[in-house]
């Protein structure tokens, strides 16, 4: 079965139910800032899930575009996706769980619509807490229709609860629908942690509101939402183990093919991260959102740069490709597959293909820095080692044979992935190339204390800090350190910071030099901070001792007492610098750097005034 067939099949049965049939709203939620996208078909019909009248009647249905950011990390596996498509049918107070159930057991299994198999059929229901009870009107509903007791799974809160979308709102017990989606014998017994089982439908009774102070509140109007994933029934349907390798997916996979001379086969993974964020990225664009450093303008940045990564590790390397840029002739087949459901995607198609192949080009840069970075640390790690291995050895002051082993710490690796964006996996692979090792369980440490840390610090971010400061003084912060490693590029390294003082106008910067700048010394300056703003470096913030950031060659003043951390920001590996913040996340953001003053401040200090204009 076709994708075209399945949201037309879909649709005709709800119309027959007496459903209208409403488009997909945008992916931008409208009138929620407290949503990056939308998620799941009921989003946009919030307000009339709370009882407000929709123009459609009480019952509708719909094919809703999603986008879920939230595992994103999962996505290389054959059943998740960034970007899918979602059907859905609401009772906005009129049917409810019998209904609900059987109008989904029909479509699923009669023959004149998806014909599957009861047999293959398991589902769980909601087993019940002190918040609400066990939904045993479903389960009475699921046994009348055929369904046997032991394929029947009651669950926890956890499993088989839906909602509220945000903090507060409509919500309720669900019950979900499996299939059996492997080749070998349905087993009696359904065990919803096999992964054999795929959860195909949800089924959602909407019959609480959560409110402000966490309660569930009885709601006036009782609601049904469903959900069924529109690329996991496909695939199902037409017997296959992977989202993949439908119609959905399979031309983009075989783009790649083409382009990389690799096989999916062998490079699963990798093949379906490039698909998936290429897609998903695709329908972000065509809504007209732009890659940058801010909300959802970083999700589609991360996601061109994740699959340039991923593309880069299946051999799609600049010098090696048949084109120069790969992403926009795999958007294209994204375009082609979709176009006549959303057309937006034709209509914007030049935009679309133009901006991808803009961020690629630039991240390509970021990328080839990083490549040198790696190399350049991997040979001053193996000189060091070769050394400590004499010693440890206790052989001989001075070793009697080299050590040829070639070894990444965590830590190394961890900056690869922090100020690169390189994942680990590429590290590996490129180590591997280079018969370097790498330390696996060094690097997962290394993430983890790097999760907590920024935990700490977005929590911090409500009590203060960053929010009392404003948007230019944070970007003055910022262009401060890049002018400071700018001006130890020029004038050399007996440059140090002075004292600094910044408001939301402009950047007061003293330090030491004995004597006045030329002209070509400041425009030098100036050239060196647009040109590092124009490379979207991105701003890091890490927590350690001063030792540490001593060590790691951090400038700053440094008067801490012992043992407290200190904050080190790194911009690329331009520049590292103690100091308290706040600062932009990304060179980006800054605008253009223009030093408008270089003065005398006292003997041996000069003082720069500079501001960034937009
Ligand atoms: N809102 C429900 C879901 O997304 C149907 O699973």
């Amino acid at each position: 079965m076709h994708s075209k067939e399945i949201r037309e099949k879909y649709l005709n049965f709800f119309k027959e139910k007496g459903h209208t049939i409403i488009s997909s709203a945008s992916l931008i939620p409208e009138n929620d800032p407290t949503a990056l996208f939308i998620s799941a078909g009921m989003q946009p019909l919030v307000p009339f899930l709370l009882g407000e009248k929709h123009p459609g009647g009480k019952k509708l249905a719909d094919v809703q575009i999603c986008i879920r950011t939230d595992d994103i990390d999962e996505v290389g596996d054959e059943t998740h996706h960034t970007f899918f498509e979602m059907l859905g049918n609401w009772s906005l107070g009129d049917y409810f769980k019998e209904k609900a159930i059987e109008f989904s057991f029909e479509f699923l299994t009669k023959k004149e619509w998806l014909g599957l198999e009861k047999e293959k059929l398991a589902i769980s229901i909601f087993k019940g807490d002190e918040d609400a009870l066990k939904d045993e009107e479903s389960k009475k509903v699921w046994l009348s229709l055929g369904i046997s007791e032991t394929r029947i799974k009651e669950l926890p809160k956890k499993n088989n609860w839906w909602g509220p979308a945000g903090e507060t709102g409509p919500c309720g017990p669900d019950t979900e629908m499996f299939y059996w989606a492997s080749k070998e014998a349905t087993p009696k017994e359904f065990n919803p942690d096999d992964k054999r089982w795929v959860e195909i439908w949800n089924d959602v009774f909407m019959q609480y509101l959560k409110n402000k102070d966490g309660k569930y509140e009885p709601l006036a109007q009782k609601n049904v939402d469903t959900g069924m994933g529109l690329e996991r029934t496909l695939a199902i349907i037409n017997g296959f183990d992977d989202n993949y390798k439908t119609d959905v997916f399979w031309p983009i996979i075989q783009k790649i093919e083409e382009l990389s001379g690799k096989k999916y086969e062998e490079n699963k993974k990798e093949f379906r991260i490039i698909a998936d964020h290429t897609k998903a990225a695709v329908f972000l664009l065509s809504e007209n959102i732009k890659p940058s450093n801010k909300d959802r303008g970083y999700v589609l940045r991360r996601l061109i740069r994740r699959a340039v990564v991923y593309a880069h590790l299946i051999g799609l390397k600049v010098g090696t490709l048949k084109t120069d840029f790969v992403l926009d002739f795999i958007a294209q087949v994204v375009k082609d597959i979709y176009k006549d459901v959303y057309n937006v995607l034709d209509k914007n198609k030049n935009m679309i293909m133009a901006e991808i192949y803009k961020e690629e080009v630039q991240f390509r840069n970021t990328l080839e820095n990083g490549l040198k970075q790696f190399e350049k640390t991997s040979k001053a790690i193996s000189i060091t080692l070769t050394e400590n291995i004499g010693w440890a050895r206790g052989k001989s002051q001075i070793p009697q044979k080299r050590e040829e082993k070639k070894f990444l710490n965590g830590k190394i690796v961890f900056d690869l992935y922090q100020t690169y964006g390189f994942p680990i996996e590429m590290t590996k692979e490129i180590a591997k190339e280079k018969g370097i090792d790498i330390d696996e369980n060094g690097f997962n440490e290394e993430f983890k204390k790097h999760q907590e840390l920024s935990r700490t610090a977005s929590a911090g971010m409500f009590k203060g800090g960053l929010a009392d400061s404003g948007e230019q003084t944070t970007k003055l912060h910022t262009a401060a350190h890049l002018m400071l490693a700018a001006l130890r590029q020029v004038l050399g390294d007996r440059v140090f910071q002075k004292g600094s003082n910044i408001t939301a106008e402009r950047l007061r910067f003293d330090f030491s030099h004995p004597q006045k700048m030329t002209s070509e010394e400041i425009k030098k300056v100036e050239e060196i901070v647009n040109q590092k703003i124009k490379e979207n470096l991105p701003v890091i913030c890490e927590e350690m001792t001063l030792n540490e950031a001593k060590e790691k060659g951090a400038m700053g003043v440094f008067e801490s007492k012992y043992g407290e951390k200190v904050k080190v920001y790194s911009i690329g590996d331009f520049s590292k610098e103690i100091c308290g913040g706040p600062h932009a996340k990304n060179t980006q953001e800054l605008g253009s750097f223009k030093i408008i003053k270089e003065e005398a401040s006292s003997a041996g200090v000069r003082r720069i005034k500079a501001v960034i204009e937009q």
